[in-house]
């Protein structure tokens, strides 16, 4: 397959036009000095190998989200590896085992380092049966919270922020564009691949003048795509869809999110000319990527999550192991959330797996906001009740209230992060870590 160059990724302050005309650029942080960063594309097999060379005013480090790589290429400053400080930099270099959607950006403060532009998307192309399309897009959507002159707001570490639904922007984006289009035919058939880079807004997405299915989420192909509809994507989530332009010629087709405050369209197709007399039949499964079969749920290696917090002002207090915490002292401390009763990352690790187990972790979100749990290095799929299992994903959106079971095979040794994607939310406590030996 093809071969990734080696080359630097460099980090540092630069300025994006994100607003439309008339107002100035803003001013981000980037990767090569694009918002977002070079999409980096390979082949299944291929090795990627990039110098990250920080010349931010702040430590960084890069982490290769949804990547099954070596532990120490994971990127999590702290955790696998030294944080990169100012002027220092460091080489990631590893194979991608997997074909999808992935994408990076920093794991040291990443609730600021993200919020300010750093992110962008890696591509790892199937070796062989991608489906047939005209058109490859990738679409990473984000949202900014920006002043009245288009700069970031700053604020980080915001008290409300960390306590609440965490950084929800005013500015949406796709593609560091804040009205993103491009012209397409009749016809055309796409594939779309959606990345939520936002710090914590869940995009609710659906189609206009597109009709197609989801083939993948969190990069991983679904056995059977299923039609597309509604799509909520959490922070961290990918899909990729397979649509074809039904709108006709000289209309213009469009992904649309709705939320609390209405719909908004989030990514523009004007529909110029006609591709194709005929429609393609539906598009089929991608093929699947090698990831080991689930072992026994009845015998896996069994922990438990409860996720606690996240109000302040004695509207409600946080049982922490039965003992009322003070929710002052742990804002006064920079903490909110807590998972089993610890706001802060714990020494131990959650749960210690040999190679090749099955691991099963019954997570219960006992807070009044949704959460976006991603686990490191692995995918896992979602164990319902009545014992069915749910998609290859690697960030599963929990409701308030919902408890749901994860299982994946302990395959990659190592010690691995699982927290909440809602930034704010891990950096107030909502992070833990396992151990595969
Ligand atoms: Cu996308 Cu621990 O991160
Ligand atoms: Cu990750
Ligand atoms: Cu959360």
């Amino acid at each position: 397959g093809r071969a990734d160059t080696p080359a630097d990724l460099v980090a540092r302050a630069g300025r994006a036009r994100l607003a439309p005309a008339g107002y100035p650029e803003t001013e981000v942080w980037a990767y090569d000095g694009s918002v977002p960063g070079p999409t980096l594309r390979v082949a299944r097999g291929a090795r990627v190998s990039r110098r990250l060379v920080n010349d931010l005013p702040q430590a960084s480090s890069v982490h290769w989200h949804g990547i099954r790589i070596d532990n120490v290429m994971d990127g999590v400053a702290g955790l696998t590896q030294g944080a990169v400080e100012p002027g220092a930099d460091f080489l990631y270099d590893f194979t991608v085992p997997d074909a999808g959607t992935y994408w990076y950006h920093p794991h040291n403060r990443s609730w600021e380092q993200m919020a300010r532009g750093l992110y962008g998307a890696l591509i790892v192309d199937e070796a062989e049966g991608a489906p047939d399309v005209d058109i490859d897009e990738v679409l990473l959507l984000d949202d900014w919270r920006l002043t009245e002159d288009a700069q970031i707001a700053g604020g980080f570490g915001n008290m409300h922020d960390w306590a609440h639904a965490g950084r929800i922007g005013n500015w949406i984006t796709v593609n560091g564009d804040g009205a993103w289009s491009r012209t397409v035919q009749h016809g055309a058939r796409m594939r779309l691949r959606l990345v939520n880079t936002a710090n914590a807004r869940i995009f609710s997405l659906e189609a206009r003048g597109l009709e197609g299915w989801v083939v993948a989420l969190d990069g991983m192909p679904l056995e059977t795509p299923r039609p597309l509809g509604q799509l909520a994507l959490a922070p961290a989530q990918r899909a990729d869809l397979i649509v074809d332009v039904v709108a006709g010629d000289g209309e213009e087709a469009m992904l649309v999110s709705f939320e609390r405050d209405g719909g908004y369209a989030i990514a523009a197709f004007n529909v110029d000319g006609v591709a194709r007399a005929e429609r393609l039949p539906a598009a089929g499964p991608l093929p699947p990527n090698p990831v080991a079969a689930l072992g026994s749920l009845e015998t896996a290696r069994r922990a438990e999550l409860l996720m606690e917090g996240g109000a302040m002002g004695g509207m409600r207090g946080a049982m922490m192991n039965g003992r009322m915490m003070d929710m002052r002292d742990m804002a006064s401390a920079g903490k909110v959330w807590a998972f089993n009763g610890m706001a802060d990352m714990p020494d131990a690790p959650l749960i210690q797996a040999d190679r090749g187990e099955t691991v099963r972790i019954s997570i219960t979100n006992d807070t009044a906001w949704p959460h976006a749990m991603h686990l490191h290095g692995h995918h896992f799929r979602k164990v319902g009740t009545d014992g069915t299992v749910g998609p290859l994903r690697d960030t599963l959106l929990m409701n308030r209230g919902e408890t749901a079971d994860i299982a994946f095979v302990a395959d990659n040794p190592g010690d691995w992060l699982l927290h909440c994607h809602m930034l704010e939310h891990s950096a107030g406590g909502m992070m833990t870590w396992l151990r595969v030996a």
